[in-house]
């Protein structure tokens, strides 16, 4: 027999069941739910619907419930289609008929908003985490490896030189966007729908600021039928979710580059590398390619949560079901990928001496040349004209840039810019990729980190303390 029996003269189809159970993948957040009726409950004694002895006899049995799930010995009956019902099922078999007040003022559209809000915002944090880590990661290796340089690539061409540690805070910048992203639309999440009932309130005198303080919502709705139909957070979590894939991405598909016979930059450590099943000589970067592939699906779960919510008349349709799925994928995935993608970076072994071989390569040194010239006072268009004509010479000959530099009577006096190194060092504008500009670089992004790192503790602080299970 389901909660709602009163209305029906049979049960529901074996095939329209399985379409519509979402038990089995919503129960991982009964801490959630569990949290939210607690406050409910107190709302309810507040509101004087349910007496002080009700209350604490129903907030027991949530408890007891909330136990037997940490303890893994919750058992589901039959007839709980979803999470929601399980419990207050549940609760009404420990706690009697005083149990089956638990759902006064409250329909499963407000309390899976607000159980859903809940679980987003405490994902959210774990990712920002875990997104830190993989950034404290990226900056230690810069660090440690401060003359450490490489090419720097337009088109995946040679283009200038740059510091290793340039390259490395460059992804760490845009990690920062994500965790500014993630932490943004937690803030913009934080309003509870409790209250908001099926979607348009309730005759009965219950304060939905009270169970929102609680709960440690900054505030509760203002429009209940808004505050029961909308998803937009779980989108904004989703996209946030996969920017952030999109930029491990690019990090994978450049350590896959790097660990490269004809790149040989760098060497993953064997922990994170994987053999061949039949060619023994092979040592290949699937993490970097599983982080590189990992985004598409982060991207797919954004796509079918928006499409799955154009078009949908308020309030509340049973199509918000599939809201939760892609977002316990994308939390899972991309929890799993920084993870990896940490200690790949942590066991990378930076082939320093192939590096700056590459990034000495002669022509880069060309825009050197230039530069030198405008600072002579040659309009850049005629220097640009006149070092190309060197390069152009070079390449027909089959010379040596340098050599056609040095052999010039109008250039030889720039053939120092070839010694190794000098091009780099260099590279002295404000953000620029040279040691001279590293230690402003440098400042400002332990700045942002830590400020990230203080938002994340503040957010923390201000939720409520609930164990969450993995999705
Ligand atoms: N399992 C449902 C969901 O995730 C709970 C809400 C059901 N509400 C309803 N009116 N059928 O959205």
């Amino acid at each position: 027999m389901t909660l709602w029996s009163g209305r029906f003269s049979s049960g529901m189809g074996d095939g329209l069941w399985d379409l519509s159970e979402s038990y089995s993948f919503d129960h991982v957040l009964y801490a959630f739910d569990i949290l939210g009726s607690k406050a409910h409950v107190e709302g309810l004694v507040h509101a004087g619907l349910v007496t002080k002895e009700e209350g604490i006899a129903i907030v027991a049995a949530l408890d007891e419930v909330l136990a037997e799930f940490t303890a893994g010995r919750f058992e589901r009956a039959t007839s709980d289609e979803d999470i929601h019902m399980a419990i207050e099922r549940r609760v009404i078999e420990l706690a009697g008929d005083v149990g089956a007040k638990l759902h006064s003022a409250r329909s499963r559209n407000d309390q899976v908003a607000t159980t859903f809000r809940l679980f987003t915002m405490s994902a959210i944090h774990r990712i920002v985490d875990a997104t830190l880590e993989l950034v404290d990661v990226l900056v230690a290796i810069g660090e440690r490896n401060d003359a450490v340089y490489l090419p720097g690539y337009t088109h995946l061409q040679r283009a200038q030189p740059i510091l290793l540690s340039h390259h490395l805070n460059a992804h760490a910048w845009s990690l920062l966007r994500d965790v500014d992203r993630l932490l943004d639309a937690r803030e913009r999440m934080n309003v509870s729908p409790l209250g908001a009932g099926a979607l348009a309130g309730t005759s009965l005198a219950i304060d939905p600021s009270f169970v929102a303080d609680l709960l440690g919502f900054d505030s509760a709705f203002a429009n209940s039928l808004d505050a029961v139909s909308d998803r937009d957070f779980v989108a904004e979590a989703l996209f946030d979710v996969a920017m952030l894939g999109v930029h491990l991405s690019r990090m994978g598909e450049e350590l896959v580059l790097w660990t490269t016979a004809e790149f040989n930059f760098a060497t993953l450590g064997d922990a994170f590398t994987t053999g061949s099943s039949m060619l023994p000589q092979k040592k290949n970067s699937d993490v970097a390619e599983l982080a590189r592939a990992k985004s598409g699906r982060l991207v797919g779960n954004l796509t079918g949560l928006l499409v799955m919510l154009k078009g949908l008349p308020l309030a509340y349709n049973r199509d918000l079901q599939e809201d939760k799925e892609p977002l316990f994928d994308s939390v899972r995935q991309v929890l799993m990928v920084l993870a990896a993608m940490s200690g790949a970076y942590e066991s990378m072994t930076f082939h320093a001496d192939v590096a700056a071989s590459a990034a000495d390569d002669q022509y880069l040194v060309a825009i050197d040349i230039a530069e030198e010239l405008v600072g002579e006072g040659v309009p850049f268009r005629q220097a640009h004209e006149q070092v190309g004509r060197l390069v152009g010479e070079a390449v027909s000959s089959g010379r040596a840039l340098r050599d056609v530099v040095a052999e010039s009577p109008a250039f030889e006096r720039f053939v120092g810019l070839f010694d190794p190194g000098v091009a780099l060092r260099r590279r002295r504008s404000p953000g620029s990729s040279g040691p001279v500009s590293a230690g402003a670089q440098s400042a400002r992004l332990s700045a942002a980190r830590q400020r990230a790192g203080e938002r994340l503790v503040a957010a923390i602080s201000a939720a409520p303390d609930v164990e969450p299970r993995d999705p």
